[in-house]
């Protein structure tokens, strides 16, 4: 019998995509002016890291503005102006209370379709995917909007220079459609993962309803971002290599068949361990994290965004997307690229 979540397994239903839209806000912060501020330099950013600059919001942009954004230019991409749903994957929602997607669908004029925020940290876009894959195989919508947002520049503790130089705002979107699987776009498998017990690697301590129940005066400076580096690096290596794996071996594609690994773009470091650990070329790792910096839930479309326009992302390519952030979460996904017009 065919193995269901094979590709051989021909015209079974999937989620395919339709369209690609990304937003960047306009100011583009270097190394050079966080060196003037912070004991760090250009050359210490640039070669632990991979990052020339990061784009951040000017005060009173919020994340949702930067997901209404991203998420008009893939309607555009995808040539619709209506869904069924809409999934944003966000750590910096606009409230903490109530999720932002439902604000963005109205001021999409999406009207009152399902909207719903999902937070898995840097891996969000990957568990978003999944999440409206899962809606459209099920049934409930037959398109649906998928957006990553965030501006990470409002969490980050400005003293800080483990997080701050490394994290910049942006917004990515994708529209699935219901479609088959043995169709160019269609999201061929997932492969989701977690694990509670570090999950104070990477944390925002103060604010939610730990910081409450431990009767502990609230104080700004602990809605900083927290991260514990080194150990996340090691973790971002393992836990993206053996999902990638893992997915690579269910769908039977042979690492060497990948033409495009679109990992969550963290480091160059941890995406070239990455490529060194599946026995993929260095080359094949899109890397666009000089440009943005690691933009949480929105690295993963703005990656495919930035090698769409480069040429190095084309049609009929075999391309593997691969995440992980603080949960700590992980998730990998796999397509073939379809002629699509990113916008
Ligand atoms: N500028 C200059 N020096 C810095 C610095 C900065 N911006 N940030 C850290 N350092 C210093 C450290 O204080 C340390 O100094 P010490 O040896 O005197 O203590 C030294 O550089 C080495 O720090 P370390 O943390 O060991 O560096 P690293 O090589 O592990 O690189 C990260 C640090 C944060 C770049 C790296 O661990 C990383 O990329 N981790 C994952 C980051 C990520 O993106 N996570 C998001 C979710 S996936």
């Amino acid at each position: 019998m065919t193995d269901p979540r094979t590709p051989e397994a021909g015209a079974r239903p999937a989620a395919v995509l339709k369209g690609l839209g990304t937003y960047l806000p306009p100011r583009a912060v270097s190394n050079e002016e966080l060196s003037q501020r912070l004991d760090t330099s250009d050359e210490w950013i640039r070669t632990r890291t991979g990052i020339r600059q990061r784009y951040w919001v000017e005060p009173g942009t919020a994340t949702g503005d930067l997901a209404v954004e991203a998420g008009a230019r893939a309607l555009k991409s995808a040539g619709v102006d209506g869904v069924d749903a809409v999934v944003l994957a966000t750590t910096t929602p606009d409230h903490p209370c109530p999720a932002t997607a439902p604000w963005v669908a109205a001021r999409l004029g999406l009207g009152h379709v399902p909207a719903y925020d999902v937070a898995a940290v840097c891996a969000g876009f990957v568990y978003a995917l999944a999440n409206a894959a899962g809606l459209i195989l099920t049934g409930v919508a037959r398109r649906v909007l998928v957006i990553g947002a965030e501006t990470y520049s409002g969490i980050l503790d400005p003293t800080d220079r483990n997080t701050a130089v490394i994290f910049g705002d942006g917004a990515g979107a994708v529209v699935l459609e219901a479609g088959r699987a043995d169709e160019p776009g269609a999201l061929l498998g997932f492969d989701l993962g977690s694990d509670g017990e570090q999950h104070d690697l990477i944390t925002i301590p103060g604010g939610g309803s730990r910081q409450r129940a431990g009767g502990n005066p609230f104080d700004s400076e602990d809605c900083y971002f927290t991260m514990q580096g080194k150990r996340v690096f090691a973790q971002a290596v393992t836990r993206m290599g053996d999902s990638s794996g893992a997915l690579l071996e269910r769908l039977g594609w042979p690492s060497a068949t990948v033409d495009r690994l679109v990992g969550h773009q963290a480091n160059v470091r941890i995406l070239h361990a990455v490529a060194d650990h599946l026995e993929i070329a260095r080359e094949r790792a899109v890397v666009n994290l000089d440009r943005v910096g690691n933009t949480s839930a929105a690295s993963i479309p703005l990656a495919l965004a930035d090698a769409a326009a480069a040429g190095d992302l084309n049609p009929g390519e075999r391309v593997l997307l691969t995440a992980f952030g603080g949960g700590l979460a992980w998730g990998s996904t796999a397509l073939v690229w379809p002629d699509i017009a990113p916008n």
